[in-house]
């Protein structure tokens, strides 16, 4: 029999923290919920845990291996993540390539616009003030982070975009926008940690623009719509089938 899973530490609309044996690590484990406008709206949509968690995993292990420091540690079936414990910073940071979502609804510039250089824009974590955009002195005054923090946020940003950009490239999809989400190690390292998935994360077909990622929700997708993108992502990725019911890999 499997050994029971440690307690929640805490839990999000799309994730929860469990505790294990070693204080310095937890265990992320994926829901199967899909949510969007700070969780006004919600469904269900299984399998999603499952895809979303070898997702991540797939990105993480990419960024470590090109020296980007991240809470990864190794993959558990079948829809977790054994990572290192952070101090996280209470802010979401987007990167963006192409023009697309709020960008395009709060600013004059059409989407499908090529953004070079990318755009880094910090949010605060805040459902009730429907997340604020920050700049450097926010971060200071809020006590968030220092200068030198918040240079090499943007740092890790822009790295972590040119390589999740160029392994997308190889697949034959282009990277449209990201967010990410860091904190502090133990060592007073900044780390990525949280999640990098179709959740998080823009991405178009190369030649067609079809759209592989959690916009076909937000756009109003039927379940079906949005369960087949998600499975799309995973195989394109991956090249197989996700290991959930109702696939070929049952
Ligand atoms: P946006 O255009 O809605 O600001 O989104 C930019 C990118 O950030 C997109 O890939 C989706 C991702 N994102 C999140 O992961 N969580 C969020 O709460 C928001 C607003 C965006």
């Amino acid at each position: 029999m499997s050994k029971p899973l440690g307690k929640i530490l805490s839990e999000g609309k799309t994730k929860k923290v469990r505790e294990t044996e070693n204080s310095d690590v937890a265990l992320l484990e994926f829901k199967d919920s899909i949510t969007v406008l700070d969780g006004e709206k919600m469904d269900v949509l299984r399998g999603k845990a499952v895809i979303n968690a070898h997702i991540s995993a797939y990105f993480l292990e990419i960024l470590e291996k090109k020296g980007v420091p991240t809470h990864y540690i190794e993959f558990v079936e079948p829809n977790m993540m054994k990572v290192k414990n952070l101090e996280m910073l209470p802010v979401e940071i987007v990167c963006r390539n192409i023009a697309a979502g709020h960008l395009v609804k709060n600013y004059p510039i059409k989407e499908g616009t090529l953004l070079n250089p990318p755009v880094v824009e910090f949010y605060l974590k805040d459902d009730a003030r429907h997340d604020p955009m920050l700049n450097e002195d926010h971060f200071l005054i809020l006590g968030l982070a220092s200068r030198g923090e918040v240079k090499k946020i943007k740092e890790i940003t822009l790295k972590t975009n040119r390589i999740l950009s160029d392994a997308l490239k190889a697949k034959g999809l282009t990277l449209v926008d990201f967010k990410i989400e860091v904190g502090r190690g133990t060592d007073g390292k900044i780390y990525v940690g949280d999640e990098i998935n179709g959740d998080s994360m823009r991405i178009w077909e190369v030649g067609t623009d079809k759209i592989l990622d959690k916009d076909v929700y937000r756009k109003g997708g039927t379940m079906e719509q949005v369960l087949n993108t998600y499975i799309q992502l995973y195989q394109k990725l991956l090249g197989k089938m996700p290991p959930i019911r109702g696939t070929k890999n049952e």
